[in-house]
């Protein structure tokens, strides 16, 4: 992909598209699929460069999974994977290296996760301490980055009340539960995507939901399972939020991924006035999909936040980058988590909203993006990060002139392709 994208201003979007696999959901189907009994089959994994690092950490560890196109096939190694004999890359992944840490906190061997450049900035210690209260020995380069050193074994359950949301938290304490003994239970501040409680069921694990939590007893054994990944919502939001801005728009997306934990930006964007249609609804492996067809309207304002920002937390750079386009704005609130993203994300928002020429209030929790603003072609910066790189192409099919967009290839991370598909639904 190149590295720099021109966008050009549309007068509406209209088409259909096809998402690639649920980033999320193709992380823990890959990796519970490793330490299943038998064999996993999974259509329509992830195409992103996120997933293929899974992907690559899973061969270190000794899993001799196959891949045609969007078909892997992954044989289960039992609950004992292989020691790596280097260290396991996990690239730009934060769901790679604090998910995978889990299971590695159950294996009697020792291991290294490393990242790139922005992953070694990123948060590790709310997963590093409650590997470390089940008995995981970790050390981190300076107590708190990657690279993470694991040496497991031996792990014992604890009740862990985590002090952040973090589903990808929320599955390394589950999936490490898998490997202790006792019943391990997780509570969170606030609910957040519960795919990996869903996976772990899927996989033939019994996990309770009392409350507010998730709890699996460790010693159960899992099965590998056939599935075909739903299309992931987080890309979906931003043909969505393309077909929001236009009154004349029509896009439809089908095979999506519509768990309730994920899809909170169908009610927001019905809310400003976005009229949304779902058809054929189905459930497989606990996971809902459906066909969405949206029309565009004159959007109105919102705010959002707690517990919407929890769960909007990958839909608010492309809601931030639609902002100005609606009636009254829009304002996000308790969103500090969204420093600590691939990039710092409220700071990368506003400053490429600036560069468009568009007034923000730039808090450290959020932003205030005041509406009925025009912006203007710009350069972008991504930052290096995806979503504020596809997020600002959804912001120029409005922009009076076109707009270029630096470091586009960081799409690649959960959606190589999607310059071409914005191409195939823009009308100019
Ligand atoms: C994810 C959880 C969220 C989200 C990320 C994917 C997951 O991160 O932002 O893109 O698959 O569990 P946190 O767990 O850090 O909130």
């Amino acid at each position: 992909m190149a590295e720099q994208q021109v966008i050009r201003p549309a007068r509406t979007v209209s088409g259909s598209v096809r998402l690639p696999g649920d980033k999320s959901i193709s992380h823990r189907y890959a990796m519970l699929a490793a330490i299943a009994q038998g064999a996993t089959r999974l259509d329509n994994f992830s195409t992103g460069a996120d997933c293929a690092s899974t992907l690559n950490c899973l061969r270190v560890l000794g899993v001799q999974w196959e891949r045609a196109g969007n078909l892997v096939t992954i044989p289960g190694r039992g609950l004992k994977l292989r020691a790596p004999t280097e260290p396991l890359d996990c690239g730009n992944s934060g769901s790679t290296m604090r998910m995978l840490s889990g299971i590695l906190a159950g294996q009697d061997f020792s291991s290294e996760l490393v990242g790139d450049a922005s992953l070694s900035r990123r948060p590790m210690v709310r997963v590093v301490t409650p590997l470390q209260a089940m008995g995981a020995k970790i050390t981190t380069a300076n107590g708190t980055h990657a690279p993470l050193r694991i040496t497991g074994g031996n792990l014992k359950a604890i009740d862990c009340k985590m002090p952040v949301a973090s589903a990808q938290v929320k599955s390394a304490v589950l999936f490490a539960g898998l490997f202790a003994k006792g019943e391990t239970r997780v509570e969170e501040p606030v609910r957040t995507r519960d795919h990996g409680e869903r996976a772990l069921r899927a996989f033939g694990a019994d996990v309770r939901l009392p409350g507010n939590g998730a709890s699996i007893v460790g010693g159960q054994e899992l099965h590998g399972i056939e599935a075909t990944i739903p299309g992931d919502f987080s890309s979906a939001a931003f043909f969505l939020c393309a077909a929001a801005l236009f009154p004349a728009s029509q896009v439809t997306i089908s095979g999506l991924g519509l768990n309730p934990t994920r899809s909170s930006l169908l009610d927001l964007l019905a809310g400003i006035g976005v009229r949304i249609s779902i058809t054929q609804l189905e459930e497989h492996h606990g996971e809902l999909t459906g066909t969405v067809q949206v029309q565009g309207a004159e959007l109105r304002g919102t705010t959002i936040q707690t517990p919407y920002t929890e769960r909007l937390i990958d839909e608010i750079p492309v809601l931030a980058a639609i902002a100005p386009y609606t009636e009254s704005g829009i304002e996000i609130r308790d969103a500090r988590e969204l420093r600590v993203k691939e990039s710092d994300r409220i700071a990368a928002l506003a400053v490429n909203l600036r560069a468009m020429g568009a007034v923000v209030e730039e808090r450290e929790d959020g932003l205030r993006i005041p509406g009925r603003q025009s912006l203007h072609g710009a350069e972008i910066d991504s930052f290096g990060d995806h979503r504020i790189a596809m997020a600002f192409a959804i912001a120029a099919l409005r922009a009076q002139g076109e707009t270029v967009i630096k470091g586009a290839g960081a799409a690649v991370i959960s959606f190589p392709g999607f310059f071409e598909a914005l191409e195939s639904v823009a009308q100019r």
